[in-house]
C-alpha cells in the first residue's frame, strides 16, 4: 500500500496539520523545549501505530470502513473498495461508500437512511440487517452490515466503524435451494400423476387382483429405477445404455440373450421417465408372450443417434428373436398404449410395432430436446 492513496493521504494530511500546529504553539518565537520535543516525539509513535493499524485493517479480506461523528468517511480498505467497486472521496461521501444502495428486496435505499447512518444517527450498533450494494459497473453485492459506534474516553461520540460481509455465495445458495424445492415439488406432483394414471390403466387391463398387483408393482419399480438412474445425474440425464440395462439385466444370463449395441447417447429426464416406461412394457411383453417367455430365445436392441445437433433423433430398434411364433394380437392393453399414444403425445415420438410371426419387431424414433428440462406427466395415460 502506498503512501500516495487518498484515505492515507488524508490521514497523514491531518496529522500533519495537528504537528504544524504544535510547532507553531510550541515555537512562538522560541526554541523547543525537551518537553515539547517528547510530546513531538509521542505523536510520530502515534502515527506509526496509526499506520501499523490501517495497514492490518487493509489486509483483512472484510470490507471495512470507518466515519467521525458526522458520517463523514474517514477511511476504508482495500476490500471495501473491491465491494463498492469505487474509491469513494474521503472526509465527503458520507454514511456509505456504496455507488448505489438497495434493500434486499430491490427498492432504493437513500444512504442517509442506510444502517450506519441509523448507528450514528441513534447512537447504536446495528445489527441483523441486510441490504445490496450496486456499483458503478452495475454489478450488485448482497451485503450485511455491522455498523458499531465509536466514542471517546468521556463517552462521546467520535465517529463509527462498520463491516460490510458479502453474502453473495450465501444468496446463491440459499436461490438454488429456493428452485431445487420448487423442482422437488413439481416432480412429485409429476410423478403422483403419473403413478395414478398407470394404476388407473393396469386396473382396466387387469382381470384378478394378483395380476394387478404383479403389473402395478413392476411399472413402479421402473419407475424407481430410472428415477434412481437419474438422480445419481442431478436429475438430468441418463445414458440409453443405462435405461436398457435397468429393464433387461434381470434377463441376461450372459448367453447373449439380451445383445445392447449403439453408441453413448445420454437421453434427457423429459424424455427418460416416459421411455423407459416403454422399455418396461417391452420387455414385460416379451417375457409374458415373446423371445423371453422361453429357453432360447433372444433380444437385441440396438440404436442410433441422427440429426443435427438441436434437432437429434434417438432411433431405437428392438428384435425379438426364437421365441415362439407370434400372430397380430386382439387385445390391447397397457403395453400397446404406452407406446402407441403416450410416447407420441408426451414426447412426439414414432413408433412401429410389427408382429412378425418369426417375433416381434419395435421401432422407436424420439427427438431429444436440446435444453435439459424437467420431465412432464403422463397425464394421457390417464384418460387410456
Ligand atoms: N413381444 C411380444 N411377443 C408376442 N406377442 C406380443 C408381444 N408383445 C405383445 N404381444 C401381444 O400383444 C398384445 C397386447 O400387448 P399389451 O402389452 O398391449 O397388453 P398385455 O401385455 O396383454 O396387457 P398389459 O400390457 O395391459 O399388461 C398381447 O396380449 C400379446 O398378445
Ligand atoms: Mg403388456
Amino acid at each position: 500500500m502506498s503512501d500516495h492513496e487518498p484515505h492515507l493521504t488524508l490521514l497523514e494530511s491531518e496529522f500533519e496539520r495537528v504537528l504544524d500546529n504544535y510547532a507553531h504553539e510550541a515555537s512562538g518565537g522560541q526554541n523547543s523545549t525537551s518537553e515539547n520535543r517528547s510530546h513531538t516525539e509521542e505523536l510520530l509513535r502515534e502515527r506509526a501505530r496509526d499506520r501499523r493499524f490501517r495497514q492490518l485493517l487493509d489486509a483483512l479480506p472484510a470490507a471495512v470502513y470507518t466515519t467521525d461523528a458526522a458520517g463523514r468517511i474517514t477511511f476504508y480498505n482495500e476490500a471495501a473498495v473491491e465491494l463498492w467497486g469505487c474509491r469513494p472521496e474521503l472526509g465527503k461521501s458520507e454514511w456509505c461508500g456504496s455507488w448505489k444502495l438497495f434493500w434486499p428486496d430491490g427498492t432504493p435505499l437513500p444512504h442517509k437512511n442506510c444502517p450506519m447512518a441509523v448507528a450514528l444517527k441513534e447512537d447504536r450498533a446495528v445489527r441483523g440487517a441486510e441490504a445490496i450494494a450496486e456499483r458503478p459497473d452495475g454489478t450488485r453485492v448482497p451485503f450485511i452490515p455491522y455498523p458499531t459506534p465509536l466514542h471517546d474516553g468521556s463517552g462521546k461520540l467520535v465517529g463509527a466503524v462498520n463491516m460490510l460481509v458479502d453474502i453473495t455465495d450465501r444468496k446463491r445458495a440459499e436461490d438454488q435451494q429456493a428452485l431445487l424445492v420448487r423442482e422437488l415439488h413439481h416432480r412429485v406432483k409429476n410423478m403422483l400423476a403419473t403413478v395414478q394414471a398407470v394404476m388407473g390403466s393396469t386396473a382396466r387391463a387387469s382381470t384378478t387382483m394378483e395380476e394387478f398387483q404383479q403389473a402395478f408393482t413392476g411399472r413402479i419399480m421402473a419407475l424407481a429405477r430410472t428415477h434412481s438412474s437419474l438422480a445419481e445425474d442431478q436429475w438430468q440425464a441418463i445414458s440409453t445404455r443405462n435405461l436398457l440395462c435397468n429393464e433387461l439385466d434381470p434377463y441376461d444370463d450372459g448367453s447373449g440373450r439380451v445383445q445392447l449395441n449403439g453408441p453413448a447417447v445420454d437421453v434427457p429426464a423429459t424424455v427418460a421417465v416416459p421411455l423407459s416406461m416403454a422399455v418396461h412394457e417391452l420387455t414385460t411383453n416379451a417375457a409374458k408372450y415373446g423371445a423371453l417367455s422361453v429357453l432360447g430365445g433372444s433380444i437385441s436392441v440396438s440404436w442410433t443417434l441422427a440429426g443435427e445437433a438441436d434437432r437429434r433423433e434417438l432411433a431405437i430398434t428392438w428384435i425379438e428373436r426364437d421365441g415362439p411364433a407370434i400372430e397380430p394380437p386382439t387385445r390391447h392393453g397397457f403395453g400397446s398404449q404406452l407406446l402407441e399414444r403416450v410416447l407420441k403425445n408426451q414426447i412426439g415420438a414414432r413408433v412401429t410395432i410389427l408382429y412378425k410371426s418369426e417375433g416381434l419387431r419395435a421401432r422407436i424414433v424420439v427427438p431429444l430436446p436440446s435444453e435439459r428440462s424437467p420431465p412432464t406427466p403422463l397425464d394421457s395415460m390417464g384418460a387410456a
